[in-house]
This record gives structure tokens, C-alpha cells and sequence, in this order.
């Protein structure tokens, strides 16, 4: 069990690698879906001192075993939708944000909310922001990231099992 654990986070760890985020630059960073928090951790261990992580989840069983399992004053955990996330940065008197960090099932999400999530989150980005998405193989999604973002890297991590599609949309 310990060894699977390990795989898990050196794959994680592979793909935050590929994920080019510019940690001495970042003040705010988002994650949508944390789950039990393995990208999340990962995140933490490389953001600097002054900066936020704020996660969204549904769920509020995962946002209770986030807040007990990760003790960390830059995490803010959210038992509220990706979708619902403009509200709760207004709340948070959050203005812009340099990324955002999306392991959401996309390919379960109405086509209605997809697009909202995308447009959405643009508009959260500062100028140069990145939203990053990391899913297992799966490509319908570009076609809408295509809407609202000019600048769209797509890398394939195969370290990952099952090998993950990470798209990088940057706000220009
Ligand atoms: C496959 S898990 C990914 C967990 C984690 N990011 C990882 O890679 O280990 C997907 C997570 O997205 C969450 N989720 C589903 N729909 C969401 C939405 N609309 N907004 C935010 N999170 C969502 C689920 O509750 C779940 O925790």
C-alpha cells in the first residue's frame, strides 16, 4: 500500500513538473477537485511563503479530510463548485489569480457548465495567467478551451497511470 502511495505521488510529481508553474511569481493559485489532496500537498511543497492555495470541492466529506489531513495557513479548502468559484474569490476580496489547477471529470459535466467553468475562470486570470488542466486521455475538451483561450499547450504525460492529457491555457 505504501508503494503504490509512492508511485502516486512520484507521477503526481511528474506531472506538477510539467504543469511550468512559476512558483516565485504566483501570490494566488486555485485547484478545482482537490479530492484527498495529492496534487494539492505536491502544490503546497513548492508555493512560497506569503502565497494561497484555495480549492474548490463539492464534496464535503474530502474538504473535511483536506482540512484535518493538510495544516497549512496558505490553504483555504471550499465546499463549493468550480463554477461558483467568482463568487467566493469576491468574498475573499481576491481580485485575479495567476492559475488554476483543474483535476474535475470534464467529460461528466454538462456542456453548459463546461463552458461556464471555462469563461469563468478566463476572467479570474490576470493577464499571463495560466488555467491548467490535467485529465486521463480523453481530447473532447479542447474544442471548448478553444472558445475562450489563443494560446493552448497540450502535453501528454505518459509517466502517468493511466497516462494524463495536460492542457495550458494561457489568458494573453
Ligand atoms: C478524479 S478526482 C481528482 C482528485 C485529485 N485532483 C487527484 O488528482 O488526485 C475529481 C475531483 O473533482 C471533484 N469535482 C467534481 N466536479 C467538480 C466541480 N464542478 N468543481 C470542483 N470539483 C469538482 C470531485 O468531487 C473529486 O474530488
Amino acid at each position: 500500500m505504501r508503494e503504490a502511495q509512492y508511485w502516486r505521488n512520484f507521477y503526481y510529481e511528474c506531472s506538477i513538473n510539467v504543469f511550468n508553474i512559476d512558483f516565485r511569481k504566483t501570490k494566488y493559485l486555485i485547484e478545482y477537485g482537490p479530492g484527498v489532496g495529492t496534487i494539492t500537498k505536491a502544490l503546497l511543497e513548492k508555493l512560497n511563503a506569503n502565497a494561497k492555495l484555495i480549492c474548490f470541492e463539492p464534496n464535503a466529506k474530502f474538504c473535511a479530510f483536506l482540512n484535518k489531513k493538510i495544516r497549512d495557513s496558505r490553504l483555504i479548502v471550499i465546499n463549493d463548485y468550480a463554477e461558483n468559484h467568482d463568487f467566493c474569490l469576491k468574498k475573499l476580496n481576491i481580485k485575479k489569480v495567476d492559475y488554476v489547477c483543474s483535476g474535475i471529470p470534464y467529460s461528466l459535466i454538462d456542456r453548459g457548465k463546461k463552458e461556464s467553468i471555462i469563461k469563468k475562470t478566463k476572467n479570474s486570470l490576470k493577464k499571463g495567467g495560466k488555467f491548467i488542466i490535467y485529465q486521463q486521455y480523453n481530447w473532447h475538451l479542447r474544442k471548448y478551451l478553444d472558445s475562450y483561450f489563443e494560446n493552448i499547450s497540450q502535453l501528454f504525460e505518459v509517466r502517468n497511470i493511466p497516462p494524463t492529457l495536460i492542457y495550458v491555457c494561457e489568458k494573453l
